[in-house]
């Protein structure tokens, strides 16, 4: 769907509603990586790590395990905390990087981080700032995003849609009395991507049908 994989240090917003599959998107994406030998640090501003892995148990991930080898680490940071991270330019973020040696990154969510900033200029000052400090550190980052069900706009405040290279939406549809999972790939920087809206399952982590039709 996206010629190949995303590109080696490049930021991927996953945005979609409550319930849409992001937070499972991204556990999928730093497990794979530690399977594959490129290790991940997830960061979460919502759950804890343990209920994370707990959430995600019967996908038979072995996520504990994962971390206790140091090829993945689960942190969570408090929404007290993330002013303080933002003004020391998330240096307790790099310490978490260096100790895993992450080439894959999660940020789950952005939204964490734009509710603990008030004022609108330096929110978006801190997304920027976000941005540009994930690319000097050259890991490939997914960063998670709150939207509505069937989202028109991607991002609570529309702004980080635009600073990052791809833009994945995870749909919860309603369809007569039904509900349907589905995934999008709405931009994706020098790659000839998919169009449409495909099915997705989730089972054993996320699947993504890309030859079946939504309806
Ligand atoms: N074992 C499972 N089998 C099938 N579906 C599951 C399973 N576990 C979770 N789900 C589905 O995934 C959803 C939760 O996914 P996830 O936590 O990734 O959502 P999210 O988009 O991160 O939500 P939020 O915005 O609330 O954080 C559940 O509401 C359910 O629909
Ligand atoms: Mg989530």
């Amino acid at each position: 769907m996206i010629e190949g994989g995303l590109k080696k240090n490049s930021i991927t917003l996953v945005s979609g509603g409550c319930g849409a599959g992001k937070s499972i998107f991204c556990m999928n994406y730093i497990y794979a990586g530690a399977m594959a030998g490129e290790n991940g640090l997830y960061v979460t501003f919502e759950e804890t790590a343990h209920e994370l892995k707990d959430n995600m148990s019967s996908f038979g991930w072995d996520l504990d395990g994962l971390e206790q080898e140091g090829k993945i680490k689960i942190v969570r940071i408090p929404r007290e905390d993330i002013l303080r991270i933002v003004k020391d330019e998330y240096s307790e973020i790099k310490d978490y990087l260096d100790e895993v040696k992450a080439k894959r990154v999660v940020i789950d969510s952005i939204s964490g981080i734009e509710q603990g900033i008030a004022n609108e200029v330096e929110r978006r000052d801190a997304v920027l700032k976000l941005c540009e400090w994930l690319k000097e550190h050259e890991c490939t980052t997914l960063i998670t995003s709150e939207a509505e069900q069937e989202p028109l706009a991607y991002s609570r405040h529309e702004t980080v849609e635009f600073l990052v290279d791809g833009v994945i939406i995870l749909y919860n549809i309603r369809h007569g009395n039904k509900r349907l999972k589905a995934l999008e790939v709405l931009k994706m920087r020098g790659t000839k991507h998919t169009l449409g809206l495909f099915p997705i399952r989730i089972s054993k982590g996320i699947e993504v049908f890309q030859n079946a039709e939504i309806f």
